[in-house]
């Protein structure tokens, strides 16, 4: 027994060396953790435990059958995050630099299998050159079995991407279909076509990390919803991640037993500005509502208009979608209606009630966003929505304009409670913009036009530019001193916690993509 034993742990260690020391100091010099070392950091302690150590590549060509390395550049298994069971693979960068085999592919789907069987989130660490060239066709089918997973696996489970390493051709795919994608700066990126073949291609001269890292995707597309400083930083977030997740789509939101503080923020009557032209930061308003220090903000660096974010209320998670009146007044564009509606349908699948805090002046008009297609991305928001069936809470903090006010959670789209502060304009659109329109005629007539035309828009707001036309009939619930919001609100979602309604029976909808 004695040489048998000493034979498996002889396997297991040299296992655990993965593609052995030199590689991982290489990995180290890259300021890269190894596979391994990153579940060390992502699990609490002691609770991991690893499937597959064993498992080798079956391919024979290109003399691939001399270079066998136990696990075969994946590392997967599951353990507890905060005490939650949670599944895991990591792959071995250190092992033909953690490219994916027909066998590392079948070891990811065993675990993603698993995740799916027993309810539980998945998280990839995502370091890999892509397709394991010398596998070629059977490496790209190992592909698709993920990819058809993740796509089964979406809304049932929480699935979560970290990139912290190269990330490339088919393997972004597998990323872009999970639900937070979280990019590490420097190390990491992620494009579907790498520099050399962009030149070849089109010519243009770009680095990795210009075309696909970290501040690219965290500001230019919107891939990434968070980038971290390193790898220890990546993993911190992916743990708070998920302490705002159920486990699947049949749990509801954890909740965290807190003490109540006075609910009175005095501090909320004071933000919204005398002029309404004058911006704001929603940032403020939100931080005095939800509990202390439990926002995390996601994409945070694009489409700063809209601000989507996880938090506690009274110790219940909740998803945030928020106007900035900061950026660009708080306008809808292409982006923020994406971004927007990507998010609630992600806090949709999951049970996280949501809050919509509204300053909006409506949709960004101009060619550039007719021609990209605002009908259809802003149609996405309203379709998500609409369609959200998870307790649904609306502040009106100033405006509240045309078309955005119909798609920013209000009643008539099902939103469950809508609250308007005081200084709630409530309209189809501005004051001065309405009154030259109606009053056009009599504006241009008139003696002195420019008295006139400050009159009827005085006129204008005092007919329209307020809350109490919505609230006379039904569309605001109550009118609030934005000192009692978070009192309001800890109360709405209690009062909500046991919604259920459900949609009407169909294969599926049709968001507008
Ligand atoms: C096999 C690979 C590999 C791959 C890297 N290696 N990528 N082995 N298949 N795809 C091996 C290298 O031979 C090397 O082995 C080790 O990993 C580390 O690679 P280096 O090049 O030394 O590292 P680095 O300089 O950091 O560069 C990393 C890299 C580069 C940028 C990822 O290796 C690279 O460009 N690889 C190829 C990327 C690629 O084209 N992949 C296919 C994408 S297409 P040794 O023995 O020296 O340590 C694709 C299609 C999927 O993925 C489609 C699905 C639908």
């Amino acid at each position: 027994m004695e040489d048998k034993l000493g034979q498996l742990r002889e396997l297991k260690a040299k296992a655990r060396l993965g593609g052995g020391e030199a590689r991982i100091e290489k990995q180290h010099a890259k300021n890269k953790l190894t596979a391994r070392e990153r579940i060390h950091l992502l699990f609490d302690d002691n609770t991991f435990e690893e499937i597959g150590m064993l498992v080798t590549h079956r391919s024979s060509d290109f003399g691939m059958e001399k270079e066998i390395y136990l696990g075969d550049g994946v590392v997967t298994g599951f353990g507890k995050i905060n005490g939650r069971l949670v599944y895991v693979f990591s792959q071995d960068f250190t092992v033909f630099g953690g490219s994916l085999s027909e066998t590392h592919a079948e070891k990811i789907c065993k675990v993603m299998d698993l995740a799916v069987k027993n309810g539980a989130p998945i998280i990839g660490l995502n370091d890999s050159g892509g397709a394991r060239i010398q596998e070629g066709v059977k490496s790209l089918g190992g592909y698709a079995d993920i990819f058809y997973r993740n796509v089964r696996a979406s809304g049932v489970i929480p699935q979560i991407s970290a990139i912290m390493g190269p990330c490339a051709g088919g393997a972004v795919y597998s990323p872009a279909l999970t639900d937070v994608t979280v990019m590490v700066k420097h190390s990491s990126y992620m494009f579907v076509t790498g520099p050399n073949v962009v030149k070849t291609v089109t010519n243009e001269e770009v680095s990795a990390e210009e075309l696909g890292g970290a501040k690219t995707h965290s500001t230019k597309s919107g891939i990434a919803h968070l980038a971290a400083e390193h790898d220890l930083h990546c993993i911190q977030l992916i743990r708070q991640i998920l302490q705002y997740l159920p486990q699947n789509y049949t749990e509801s939101t954890p909740r965290k037993s807190i003490e109540l503080t006075d609910e009175l923020r005095p501090k909320l009557n004071t933000i919204i500005p005398a002029s309404a032209n004058q911006p704001y930061d929603m940032k403020e308003v939100l931080i005095e509502i939800v509990d202390e220090d439990s926002f995390l903000e996601l994409q945070p660096q694009y489409a700063e208009n809209i601000i989507t974010g996880f938090s506690f209320i009274n110790g219940q998670s909740i998803g945030i979608v928020a106007n900035q009146p900061y950026s660009l007044a708080g306008v809808l564009d292409v982006d923020s209606s994406r971004k927007a509606a990507r998010f609630v349908r992600l806090c949709d699948a999951f049970n996280v009630p949501l809050l919509v805090l509204v300053d909006v002046p409506g949709f960004l008009p101009g060619t550039d966003q007719e021609w990209n297609g605002i009908i259809v991305h802003g149609a996405k928001l309203l379709y998500a929505l609409s369609e959200a069936t998870v307790p649904r809470v609306t502040v009106i903090t100033r405006k509240a304009y045309g078309g955005a006010y119909d798609v920013m959670n209000s009643k008539h789209i099902g939103a469950d409670m809508n609250y308007a502060w005081p200084s709630a304009e409530i309209a189809v659109m501005g004051a001065k913009g309405a009154s030259e329109i109606i009053f056009k005629r009599e504006i241009k007539n008139a003696e002195d036009p420019k008295a006139l035309a400050l009159e009827k828009e005085k006129e204008y707001a005092e007919k329209f530019a307020h809350p109490y036309r919505a609230a006379s009939r039904g569309f605001i619930d109550e009118v609030i001193e934005p000192a009692y919001t978070r009192r309001k609100l800890i109360k709405a979602f209690d009062m909500l916690k046991n919604k259920s309604t459900s949609l009407p029976g169909k294969k599926h909808g049709n968001i507008p993509l």
